[in-house]
């Protein structure tokens, strides 16, 4: 039996990854080490709980301590553990330099002293910064982080590739684009829009609404990564996308018609700082080395989630209801 920690596996990605390891990696104990900020919710792998290949441990990537405990004779290591909203670090940077880059250097120290096979950096193509109208992100492409989210993702993803540089640590680091599926937490824009329009409230729309962004299902991110733990080359940087660009206007559209909710719900809001324009992944290296490609169409795989977030009402409302509120009023009221 091999084992893995996974950081951050009560997040939106985490989870998902969580899931599908206990379904399909039987070779594999699955240990999660979460400190179940705002974003971690327990929840999210209640039924899971007892599974005897599944151990969670609650404890902060920045704590050694915490580090040392859940790290303990592990072969693999995928970080994923973050603070991951754009508009929250353009509120507040500094939580974002706390967990996303002094914790991730205590993880790769703790790594080292405990010699693991290969360590996973779940690092985002948002290091990249922006496209104009043409182009698409190689690993060769110039990193230029717009956010304070893309920017401390950026230290944490140079950090990692220098810790195998200089010690030589199995580091491998993706850089995948934006996710989109179940337990996706509902300030992101997907969540965000199907449960403002089931529940009738306006879907504030940044700017012109043009921005674009390359959708990839998260079940095609987990099938990625887990293609990397097992045949990845150590020192390597991979993109991973879902080669699925579309404008935010769009999105949106085709989340009002699988619900049948109408264009006026729409609400264009004064742009995000820095927003930027335009992602999109060449994930060439990816399929040509390690013959991964996605597999989930766009056209299904929203209308799954979709049907998720229907189906799971308790689920989000009991999200909505909480201190969210106070940061969507911060966030929204005045835009
Ligand atoms: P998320 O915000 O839903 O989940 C983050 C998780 O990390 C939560 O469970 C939270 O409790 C945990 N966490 C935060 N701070 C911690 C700390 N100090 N110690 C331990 N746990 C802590 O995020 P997500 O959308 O699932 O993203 C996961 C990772 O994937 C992040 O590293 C993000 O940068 C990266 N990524 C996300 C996307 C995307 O579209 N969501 C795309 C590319 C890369
Ligand atoms: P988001 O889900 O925050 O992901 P990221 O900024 O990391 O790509 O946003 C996706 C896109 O949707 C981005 O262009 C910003 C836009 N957006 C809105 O127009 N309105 C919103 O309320 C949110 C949260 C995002």
């Amino acid at each position: 039996m091999n084992r893995l920690l996974i950081t951050g596996g009560c997040g939106f990605i985490g989870a998902n990854f969580v899931r599908w390891s206990l379904a399909n990696q039987p070779d594999w104990e699955i240990v999660n080490l979460d400190a179940l900020t705002y974003a971690g919710n327990l929840a999210n792998l209640a039924d899971l709980a007892d599974h005897p290949r599944y151990r969670f441990v609650k404890g902060d990537i920045g704590n050694p301590r915490d580090v040392a405990a859940a790290m303990a004779d592990c072969d693999a290591v995928v970080h994923m553990a973050a603070e991951s909203h754009v508009d929250r670090s353009i509120e507040g940077p500094s939580v974002f330099v706390q967990t996303n880059v002094v914790g991730t250097q205590v993880l790769l120290d703790e790594a080292r002293r405990g010699g693991v096979g290969v360590f996973v950096m779940v690092s985002t193509d948002e290091v990249y910064g922006s496209l104009g109208a043409t182009g698409r992100f190689t690993e060769q492409s110039p990193l230029q982080p717009s956010s304070p989210y893309s920017a401390s993702k950026t230290a944490a993803d140079l950090l990692a590739l220098s810790y195998q540089t200089t010690y030589d640590l199995p580091v491998i680091v993706t850089r995948c684009s934006n996710n989109y599926g179940p337990y996706q937490f509902p300030e992101k824009l997907i969540p965000l829009f199907v449960t403002n329009a089931m529940t009738d409230q306006p879907l504030p729309l940044y700017g012109d609404g043009k921005n674009v962004r390359d959708w990839i299902h998260v079940e095609d991110h987990v099938r990625a990564l887990w293609r990397v733990v097992e045949d990845g080359r150590p020192g390597q940087v991979y993109n991973i996308g879902g080669n699925n660009e579309q404008a935010n206007i769009d999105i949106t559209r085709v989340i009002l018609r699988v619900l049948g909710k109408p264009e006026s719900l729409i609400q264009f809001v004064t742009d995000r700082p820095g927003h930027d324009r335009r992602y999109a992944i060449d994930a060439a290296k990816l399929s040509a080395e390690i013959g991964w490609q996605p597999q989930v169409k766009f056209d299904d795989g929203i209308a799954a989630t979709v049907a998720w977030y229907q189906q799971n009402r308790v689920w989000w409302e009991a999200i909505k209801s909480g201190e969210y509120r106070d940061y969507y009023e911060r966030m929204y009221a005045n835009r």
